[in-house]
């Protein structure tokens, strides 16, 4: 896009952003311009700065967080962390190199920070809200409680062998058992992989057998939605192809009907033999691994991203506190699944490091009808929610009345994350959810860097916030804009490849097992960059929009997928020669999955059999939602000379447009025509 359509004007008289037309985003303006927002009750700058002399607001403390990354890190790690053994140096980074440590020397546990510290000064605060998946049956589980629940399953895993370093898979529903068991694994410094318990048994082998994970733990079934998942089942098909497993504990989460084998252990069981109250917690360097999430990339099957101990709790702990204002007698409720790093990072490490309430949402936003969160809200009193487009979408198009059912006064701050939160979606929540009372935070950020990077707030108490975009880069956070030569962009109204200039601690560290894979991906040029693999758009005052992924990696309903991985199951049915996936604009789902399938023989007589037969296959190998919105068979794919398909015109195509612009490259540019011909004939 050109920068002058992209140019943004400020009006000093009216203290307003002034937005082309292009950009569809003048009428929502009216909200920031015309109501002040709720000032944060944070004081900003943080605490930790009040006194020095030359940090007056949030613009000078950002402006400081990168001048002297290590003075503002290294006082925030002290004061926010509790160390065993404080560090030597504050880190040791080259982006070069991807070589990435963080508070360097220094020894703390990653569990007491989260339970022990809290649980001892204030015992009888509600840590965990279990909202299950029928709505109005809930558990409360408090600090004192969880202190006993990690101790006790912590010494359950020792007892079983599991030590330090092991690598465990967590395949179980969102509950304060699977939290009891993420910090478990902290104390006692296993490496948790948390894999979404939606994924399949195939999906589910791949990731244990890159990990070699020794010891699962699971649930006997799943309940979401009023519908059952059969956990256990699926975790038995995953291990028959993992001899590295060599235990499974099996919670019991419906008391269902599932088969025991040898290696299976009843969790209850297990926890029940254990004598010991207390479990030392393990003593941790900083940058021992924390857990492993498995992510997709463009390319070859998901990856396991490393995320250590120190930096990354504290990034949680910071941008949980000051992003969204967290307050202490705040309920936070973040409605991810623990299976994704927005769980991880926003329902678990930061939320308890900062001592708060964090929900555990285990339903659906439509069970048992749309009216779901908001009854969810009124009934707890949540003050946040956080939550991925997608969601809001689809409750948009329900209607408003579900919304409007509930009292919703208790909630203040709105969070967005995981895609593009459109002018429509934003102006739905601001209005019908905050009732134009609520900031609202679209937050930045991936698997890969821990924590939110770019979000409105934290900013000076009254700056305003401007409707779909994260804007603001968090402390500490240096973005740039880079062409496709990997030139920095200078100055406003560019739109480029979005970089991060510093590390910052939440950063992961590495791909399990591939070093090098990790430092092409992210770090490809000279230049000292991270490669967020996003492109974004800056306009004045360095507010970033972001504009979609530009690589391989498609986002359906705020989950990352390759299209490569896609590709592969599609290639396991007999009849396919090859295909090429591509995203398509969807309406709820903000992307949708277009499959171009070329069969051994070009048999159309049964295509719509083959279609189901495929969407089965990736079902199977990975999960229902990876399964592609539309299917078409084709004679063939366009193919440059050199023999690569050219997927910037099937993407043209399966966005249903006219202009493709130089096709002389192809082999056969007839082929263009047919695939037209035969999209317009289904
Ligand atoms: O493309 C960006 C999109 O989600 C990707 C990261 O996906 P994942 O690692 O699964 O983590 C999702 C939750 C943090 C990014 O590369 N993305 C994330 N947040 C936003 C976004 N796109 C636009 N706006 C956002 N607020």
């Amino acid at each position: 896009m050109m920068a002058s359509l992209l140019k943004l004007s400020f009006s000093p008289i009216r203290n307003q952003l002034l937005i082309p037309k292009q950009l569809k985003i003048v009428t929502s303006l009216n909200y920031t311009r015309n109501l002040p927002l709720k000032p944060f009750n944070s004081t900003s700058p943080l605490p930790e700065f009040a006194d020095h002399p030359t940090v007056r607001n949030h613009d000078d403390l950002y402006k400081f967080s990168i001048e002297k990354p290590d003075l503002f890190w290294s006082k925030l790690a002290i004061s926010r962390l509790l160390w065993d053994k404080e560090f030597d140096r504050v880190q040791k980074c080259d982006f070069k190199t991807g070589e990435i440590n963080w508070f360097v020397g220094g020894k703390l546990n990653v569990s007491v920070n989260c339970v022990d510290r809290h649980a001892k000064s204030n015992p009888n605060k509600i840590a965990l809200i279990w909202e299950k998946d029928e709505p109005g049956q809930q558990e409360r589980i408090t600090y004192q409680e969880l202190y006993h629940m990690v101790n006790q399953m912590g010494n359950m895993l020792l007892q079983h062998n599991v030590s330090k370093g092991d690598r465990v898979a967590i395949y179980m529903p969102k509950c304060p058992v699977a939290v009891t068991a993420m910090l478990a694994c902290a104390r006692i410094g296993a490496v948790h992989c948390v894999v979404f318990a939606g994924f399949s048994d195939e999906a589910l082998a791949g990731r244990i057998q890159d990990a070699q994970v020794n010891t699962v733990i699971t649930a006997d079934q799943g309940v979401r939605g009023g519908k059952i998942l059969e956990l256990k089942k699926i975790v038995d098909a995953a291990v028959s192809k993992c001899p590295s497993v060599k235990q499974v504990f099996v919670y019991k989460r419906t008391g269902g009907d599932v088969p025991m084998g040898k290696i299976d252990i009843p969790l209850e069981k297990a926890l029940s033999e254990v004598s010991k109250p207390y479990c030392k917690p393990q003593e941790m360097d900083s940058e021992d691994p924390l857990f492993m999430l498995y992510t997709s990339g463009s390319t070859g099957s998901p990856k396991g991203l490393v995320h250590t101990q120190a930096g990354y709790l504290l990034y949680t702990t910071v941008t949980h506190k000051h992003v969204f204002d967290y307050q202490m007698d705040d309920i936070f409720g973040c409605v991810a699944d623990i299976g994704w790093i927005t769980g991880h990072s926003y329902v678990v490490y930061g939320p308890l490091s900062n001592g708060g309430t964090t929900l555990l949402f285990e339903s659906t936003p439509t069970y048992p009808n749309p009216g779901r969160y908001w009854e969810v809200v009124e009934r707890l009193k949540l003050t946040h929610i956080y939550l991925a487009p997608t969601a809001l979408r689809l409750l948009i198009k329900m209607g408003d009345s579900w919304v409007h059912n509930y009292d919703k006064s208790s909630l203040r701050v709105l969070g967005s994350v995981g895609e593009p939160l459109n002018h429509e979606a934003w102006e739905w929540y601001y209005k019908n959810v905050g009732e134009q009372r609520c900031d609202i935070v679209d937050t930045w950020w991936q698997t890969e860097t821990g924590g939110i990077l770019i979000s409105p707030r934290p900013s000076n108490s009254k700056a305003e916030i401007f409707p779909a975009m994260p804007m603001r880069p968090f402390y500490g956070i240096e973005p740039c804009l880079v062409d496709k030569e990997n030139n920095e962009l200078k100055g406003d109204n560019k739109e480029g490849l979005l970089c991060i200039k510093q590390p910052w601690p939440g950063m992961c560290r590495t791909i399990y097992g591939g070093k090098s894979r990790f430092v092409d991906t992210y770090f490809k040029s000279d230049k000292g960059l991270y490669f967020s693999g996003d492109n974004a758009i800056r306009y004045e005052h360095g507010f970033y929009r972001i504009t979609g992924r530009v690589d391989d990696v498609i986002n359906v309903s705020g989950h990352r997928l390759g299209t490569a991985e896609i590709e592969d199951a599609i290639a396991n049915h007999c009849a396919v020669a090859e295909s090429a996936v591509v995203s398509f604009p969807h309406d709820i789902k903000g992307e949708g999955i277009y499959a171009f399938v070329v069969l051994k023989d070009d048999i159309t007589e049964n295509a719509e059999e083959i279609q189901d037969e495929l969407k089965l296959i990736v079902k199977k190998q990975i999960t229902s939602f990876a399964q592609p919105d539309i299917i078409q068979l084709v004679p063939g794919l366009p193919r440059t000379r050199s023999g690569k398909i050219m997927r910037r015109i099937l993407r043209k195509i399966a966005h249903k447009e006219q202009d493709f612009g130089d096709t002389s490259t192809l082999v056969d540019p007839d082929i263009v025509e047919t695939i037209i011909k035969r999209q317009q004939m289904n």
